[in-house]
């Protein structure tokens, strides 16, 4: 049996509970402590869990001796000081994506991990997804020749009121961050490094962009066009296509259970485990990388992180979308 890894969650919201789950379904790690902003959500989530340890605040919870690393799961605009204070009192962090709102909050974030050399991930869960790990491996050993073209696409109707963080401003609502960040970066790890990004949306009544269209050229002579819209039910598709093939992820991007490999006039189904809620694949990963002493995952480096930040600024740029607070 390998060593147990001890997680702590911050942020007793929507997603904390998912990942609870997925924590929970890994092998060899427990999930042991939560923490709230009130006593009384840290206590409700940790019955619901069987959580040992309920935190009544953030600086508590990373305090926690018995905690080896915090899963930060509150809005985009808290990452930032969420996760400065985790590396702060020498936690490891997993921290929600988008990683952080802007590329100067993530800079500050990850200068601060190599400072204390303290294990850091953005919680990008669908990179660890069997079919996508597979996809990769297959594109690496040159199954579709040189990857050149990658569409992927993120839509659902979110029917969720003005008050939902999603749509305020004050905690960087809008598609691009919360889910253009998936097909952006299914694009970015099949294809690489960015040199141009071009964007377009339609921006709503609150002013956050409703529906995000962003499309990219990749140092390695590939082009991206990656969708993303919380008013339409989308695909959820990935294909990335090659010089001799392509292959595209079967089911729902964000829960693709296996891939078909298309050569010339062959068709290849190839499926793959999902259990789960597909949260432990990533949850696994971190204990795996922690085990083995990294501070960065293989799979998703903090290089590319910043690179997909940069991209999102980027992006943000050409849409005209500034946050009240930045
Ligand atoms: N990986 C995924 O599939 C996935 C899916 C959804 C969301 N996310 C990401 O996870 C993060 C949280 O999303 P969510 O949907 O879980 O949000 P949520 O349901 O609103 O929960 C966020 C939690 O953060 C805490 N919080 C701290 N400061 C807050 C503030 N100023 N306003 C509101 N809540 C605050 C609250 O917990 P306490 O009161 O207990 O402290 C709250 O319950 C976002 O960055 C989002 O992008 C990821």
């Amino acid at each position: 049996m390998s060593k147990t890894i001890r997680w702590g969650i911050l942020g007793a919201g929507t997603i904390a509970a998912q990942f609870a789950q997925g924590i929970q379904a890994a092998p060899d790690s427990e999930l042991v402590a939560v923490g709230s902003r009130s006593a009384e959500s840290a206590h409700r989530f940790a019955d619901r869990f069987h959580i040992e340890r309920r935190h009544a605040s953030y600086a508590d919870l990373v305090n926690d001796p018995d905690v080896d690393v915090i899963y930060i799961a509150v809005p985009h605009p808290q990452h930032v000081e969420s996760a400065l204070l985790c590396l702060e009192a020498n936690k490891a962090v997993l921290c929600e994506k988008p990683f952080t709102v802007n590329t100067r909050e993530a800079e500050r974030v990850i200068a601060k991990a190599r400072e204390k050399k303290r294990f850091l991930m953005e919680a990008l869960w669908t990179r660890f997804i069997p079919a996508v790990v597979h996809a990769k491996a297959l594109i690496d050993s040159g199954a579709i020749g040189t990857p050149k073209m990658v569409q992927a696409d993120f839509g659902a109707v979110f029917g969720v009121s003005d008050s939902h963080r999603v749509m305020d401003p004050m905690l960087a609502g809008g598609a691009l961050l919360d889910i253009g960040i998936y097909p952006i970066s299914v694009a970015t790890f099949f294809l690489g490094a960015v040199e141009d990004v071009q964007a377009t949306a339609t921006i709503g009544h609150t002013g956050i962009d409703e529906q995000v269209a962003v499309s990219m050229r990749h140092v390695g002579g590939g082009v991206s066009l990656s969708g993303a819209t919380i008013l339409a039910a989308s695909p959820f598709d990935a294909v990335i296509t090659g010089t001799t093939g392509r292959i595209r992820l079967n089911g729902e991007l964000s829960r693709p259970r296996g891939l078909t490999l298309t050569r010339g006039e062959g068709e290849e189904r190839i499926e793959l485990p999902y259990d789960g809620n597909g949260y432990q694949f990533q949850a696994d990963h971190v204990n795996e990388c922690l085990r083995a002493g990294k501070t960065e995952s293989d799979l998703l480096p903090l290089d590319h992180t910043l690179a997909t930040m940069k991209v999102l600024d980027a992006a943000r740029a050409c849409i005209g979308l500034k946050y009240p607070f930045e």
